[in-house]
């Protein structure tokens, strides 16, 4: 007999509150302190920007670093640094945040959808280079919710094309493939530290890349293609072509130097949290686990498992309402459509009221996105389960959320 659901009446799996803990510290509010004590804000000037930049190459073994005001930021002027300009297409993941394709769409390319391995979440290598032209500038490849993107093949097929790889590791802290840390793999490697991944300035982005042209490329490309470095003035004004202004500040930089003392550990955390759920709950019919890629590491900035109906014995939607009643925070899917059915897409509206950049003289060929362009990844999101992970999360949220899974599980497996 199974136990009855909380849906129905039954007892709640979790009855004692989740682990939570402080972010921010001493540390950060030294720096800050620090940070004003220069008396002056503005990352040339002052330090913070500084360290934060060569300590956080330092982590990943990079050469170079270039600091960012967001995520987004960072995507844009790491396409700006490859040279992704008007007409071009670029590759990118239909399951992302819109900071992956915004920086696409303002240098007036094309961004193009590769469709994902079902369990893993990230774009298919096959699917990729199905998608090459001879308008392919760059593929954005986004590491989805803390585990690696298939680098190998993802790497052979953009050398092969000529094509430049920006990783977008937003969600992707200290993840690795096959031993090599996400982000050193392509072109150049981006990074967020808004509020919500797994360290935070409140807002801020960083890229890192070994090439010292891409760096000073990128470098300037963050700060209006200002030569900074020029030791004449008028050189330092000479504007080749249009970058914007995406300059991160000392106050972000303090926070975000602080901030990257506590990042082995959140990731070690997650990674155990969600390695250890996965083991919970490899065996059920009709889950299916967040999948890694064997010798791959992953720093869970989310938990994502799905649901094959006939098998699990009920609906996505029923099975996470169940578990929410067990007490188990939960959504169904991730974002509500893919990237390419936005209205955006539909309506190839990419700035208002006109149909540019898709109809632009230097594309000068036809795009359309529509429902059904990426099969694989609208069945995710429309059969997948979102878990919280938290590195503040305890042993005791560990075994309740296993336990909470295995019981809706086994209720709706024995009913069939
Ligand atoms: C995969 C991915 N790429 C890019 C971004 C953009 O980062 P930001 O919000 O810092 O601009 C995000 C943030 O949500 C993201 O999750």
């Amino acid at each position: 007999m199974s136990e009855e659901l909380a849906l129905f009446g039954g007892p709640k799996t979790k009855t004692t509150d989740w682990g939570t803990g402080k972010r921010f510290g001493d540390e950060e509010l030294k720096n800050l302190k620090e940070a004003l004590d220069q008396n002056t804000l503005f990352y040339w000037y002052g330090n913070k920007v500084k360290e934060f930049t060569k300590k956080f190459a330092d982590m990943y073994g990079a050469k170079h670093c270039v600091a960012a005001s967001s995520g987004t930021a960072g995507i844009h002027v790491a396409l700006g640094a490859v040279g992704v300009t008007a007409g071009d297409e670029v590759i990118t993941s239909p399951i992302t945040d819109m900071g992956s394709v915004i920086g696409i769409l303002y240098q007036n390319a094309i961004p193009v959808f590769a469709d994902l391995d079902p369990n893993s979440y990230n774009m298919d290598p096959k699917s990729i280079e199905e998608k090459i032209t001879d308008k392919t500038k760059a593929i954005v490849v986004v590491h989805l919710a803390g585990n690696a993107a298939d680098m190998d093949p993802i790497m052979e097929i953009a050398r092969k094309h000529d094509i430049k790889v920006i990783e977008d590791c937003a969600q992707s802290y200290m993840s690795y493939y096959k031993g090599r840390l996400a982000g050193t793999i392509g072109d150049i490697g981006c990074f967020s530290v808004n509020d919500f991944k797994h360290i935070s300035a409140g807002d801020g982005g960083m890229i890192i890349m070994d090439d010292e042209d891409l760096y000073y490329k990128a470098f300037k490309f963050a700060d209006k293609n200002y030569d900074r470095f020029s030791t004449d003035p008028a050189a330092e004004r000479k504007i080749p072509y249009l970058a914007p202004n995406y300059r991160m500040t000392e106050l972000q930089g303090a926070v975000a130097l602080a901030q990257l003392d506590k990042l082995e550990w959140i990731c070690e955390q997650r990674n155990k949290y969600g390695d250890a759920l996965t083991e919970g709950i490899k065996d059920l019919p009709g889950i299916m686990p967040h999948k890694v890629l064997e010798g791959n590491k992953s720093s869970y900035w989310f938990y994502m498992l799905r649901i094959d109906e006939e098998k699990a014995g009920v609906s996505r939607d029923e099975f996470s309402k169940a578990l929410s009643a067990e007490g188990i925070p939960n959504q169904p899917g991730y974002i509500p459509t893919c990237v390419y059915e936005y209205d955006l897409f539909k309506n190839k509206e990419g700035y208002l009221g006109t149909h540019s950049p898709f109809d632009s003289k230097y594309y000068g060929k036809d795009i359309e996105y529509y429902t059904g362009m990426c099969p694989v990844a609208e069945d995710i999101l429309k059969t997948a389960i979102r878990i919280n992970v938290n590195e503040f999360y305890t042993e005791q949220d560990l075994k309740d959320t296993i336990a909470a899974i295995r019981k809706v599980s086994n209720y709706y497996a024995n009913r069939q």
